[in-house]
């Protein structure tokens, strides 16, 4: 196949040493040859405020056009008392907005998450695809990629 399929991945934790942020980069190594992961830093995604919907903040801008610029998006997510992180749950509903402008309508989607506990992120996971439905996303159904224990397997102080 000629054409490179062009992924835009991103992780719900803004923390150095985040196990999540550790999948993401090492899903950039496990790309497949037609593929080409970019990931997208959170940080520096202000609190949705609907008053800006028209005049959103740069970084916003930036995040709205490189999710319509990507062919898919991948999703990697911490668990925050069994659901996805503010930080993640808040820059998914800037890129929905305003409304008639949602930057995810009709992308494909997959999700991997890592946590400490023995589920890695299920829960949350679940509740992702939830608000996906609403995006009108095509979440990948299997494989699921959930990284249980995530202390025990990914080194922290590998950081970027
Ligand atoms: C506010 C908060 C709530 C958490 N709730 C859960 C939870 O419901 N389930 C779970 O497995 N881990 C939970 N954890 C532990 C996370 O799995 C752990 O902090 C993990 O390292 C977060 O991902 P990160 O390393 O990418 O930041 C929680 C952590 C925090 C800070």
């Amino acid at each position: 196949m000629d054409k490179i399929i062009n992924i835009l991945g991103f992780a719900g934790s803004l923390r150095k040493g985040s196990y999540n942020r550790a999948l993401l980069r090492a899903a950039t190594e496990l790309v497949a040859k037609d593929a080409k992961l970019e990931i997208f830093d959170l940080e520096g995604i202000p609190p949705f405020n609907q008053d800006l919907e028209q005049a959103m903040p740069d970084k916003v801008k930036e995040f709205k056009a490189k999710i319509k610029a990507s062919d898919s998006i991948l999703f990697v997510t911490p668990e925050h008392n069994y659901s996805i992180p503010g930080v993640l749950k808040n820059a998914i509903d800037w890129a929905s907005r305003p409304y008639g402008d949602n930057s995810f309508d009709g992308k494909p989607a997959a999700i991997m998450s890592a946590s400490t506990g023995m589920l890695g992120g299920a829960r949350a996971q679940y509740q992702l695809r939830q608000v996906l439905v609403f995006l009108n996303m095509h979440p990948l159904n299997k494989p699921e990629v959930f990284v249980t224990f995530a202390n025990q397997k990914i080194d922290e102080q590998k950081v970027d």
